[in-house]
């Protein structure tokens, strides 16, 4: 593989090797690029999930190499008490499970939040089972060559997927279904979901309030439907929190609470001493008639009188998902939301055109000076000597 445009490093190298010193930065993990703070968090939902299939290491790894600033991930658990990313209840529209003669038996119907759902639960196999699914495309317009290869992973995977980032790269895990979950799973020391998914955090150092120099050093935020189990966490962990609020029609999942009320002034004002922002879907905000934007609701500006973030979900490239208004373009769409609704952060199916229009319309000030450089030619000659 060794080519003449690579001849030129050899002497770096020498040099290098030759002093008792590196002359560049070592990368590792207490010298990292720090997260950026100065442009609205790119959350990379599910993983980089229009490219690669959802919550899997390759979607997420993927993301970090297009410049997430939050790897995004859903929370469940298996039969036997381990914590799962993934995003549905059932297994069924992003596995081969289907294809497992040996499970046939598992197909159940429970009722999930009111509604009768028929299918294999995640909550009757155990991590070792699920091992054995390979997960694929939701949606059947994505590329599908992925299918097929990849396991589900653990919180824990996922957790040393952004430890291992070559940049500081924070997670945004949300506790999936905690009421579905509590239901059918138990763990042997009595303990809840919430305590386990928190327990999980705190094992690998997550902790400190937002913006604190332990929270920079590894950001998280924790994201629920369920306004109990943002309060049951906030006694557990001072990590920030993020209230994600669905569609106009749908209830809260545990405390069976309209979508008028909780998004009340009187609310946002009771959710504000737990929380440090608010997760809406975006048809929430500004919404939608026949495929074109309606006038925006006032939810951002009563969200940012109280010092809440606003962290909408889910932007998608595709034309089937986008608003009539944006033309196709799926920079028209950030342009909007960034610069006229003013949101703090994006889930985003597809990472890399966030950062793309980021860094046109926002960038990084680049690292141009001599440290920076040394450190790009060091990590090409390690490229280099691995041949
Ligand atoms: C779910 O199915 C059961 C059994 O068929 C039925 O009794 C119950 O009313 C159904 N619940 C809902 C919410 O449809
Ligand atoms: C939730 O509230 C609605 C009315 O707002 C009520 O009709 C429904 O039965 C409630 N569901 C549960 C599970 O309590
Ligand atoms: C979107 O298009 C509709 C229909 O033309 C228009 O009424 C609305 O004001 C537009 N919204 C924005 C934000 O451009
Ligand atoms: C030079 O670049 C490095 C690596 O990106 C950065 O950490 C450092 O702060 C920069 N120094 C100056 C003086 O800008």
């Amino acid at each position: 593989m060794a080519s003449v445009g690579v001849l030129p490093f050899i002497f770096l190298v020498l040099v290098v090797e030759c002093s008792a010193r590196p002359l560049y930065p070592l990368p590792s993990k207490t010298n990292r690029q720090p997260l950026q703070t100065f442009r609205p968090f790119n959350i990379a939902h599910r993983g980089s999930n229009g490219e690669i299939p959802e919550e899997t290491a390759a979607a997420y790894l993927r993301a970090i190499e297009e410049g997430a600033d939050f790897i995004e991930t859903d929370i469940l658990a298996s039969k036997d008490g381990a914590l799962i990313c993934f995003h549905d209840v059932t297994l069924d529209d992003t596995t081969d499970v289907a294809e497992h003669k040996e499970f046939a038996d598992r197909k159940r119907t429970y009722d999930v939040q009111g509604v009768n759902t028929t299918g294999f639960f995640t909550v009757d196999f155990t991590l070792k089972e699920l091992k054995t699914l390979r997960v694929k495309q939701r949606y059947p317009f994505r590329d599908q060559q992925y299918n097929g290869k990849y396991q589900i992973i653990t919180f824990d995977e996922f957790i040393s997927i952004a430890l291992d980032a070559p940049r500081v790269v924070g997670i945004y895990p949300e506790i999936k279904n905690p009421v579905h979950i509590n239901q059918h799973v138990k763990w042997s020391d009595g303990k809840k979901f919430e305590d386990k998914f928190v327990e999980t955090l705190k094992k690998y150092g997550y902790k400190g309030s937002y913006m604190s120099k332990e929270w920079l050093k590894q950001p998280a935020f924790i994201q629920s439907f369920a306004p109990t189990s943002i309060i049951h966490i906030s006694k557990l962990t001072d990590l920030p929190k993020v209230f994600l609020i669905y569609d106009v029609t749908m209830p809260t999942e545990d405390t069976n609470q309209t979508y008028w009320e909780i998004t009340s002034d009187a609310y946002l004002d009771f959710i504000k001493d737990y929380v440090m922002g608010i997760g809406p879907w975006k048809d929430t905000v500004v919404p939608v008639e026949n495929n074109y934007l309606q006038t925006p609701t006032d939810l951002v500006a009563r969200a940012h009188a109280r010092n809440l973030q606003v962290h909408p979900y889910t932007y998608r490239n595709e034309n089937s998902f986008l608003h009539l208004n944006f033309s196709q373009d799926p920079f028209a769409e950030y342009d909007y939301w960034i610069n006229k609704v003013g949101v703090d952060g994006l889930f985003t199916d597809f990472t890399g055109t966030l950062h793309k229009f980021q860094e046109w319309t926002s960038p990084f000030s680049h690292d141009d000076n001599e440290s920076a450089l040394l450190h790009k030619i060091a990590s090409m000659v390690s490229k280099y000597r691995k041949h």
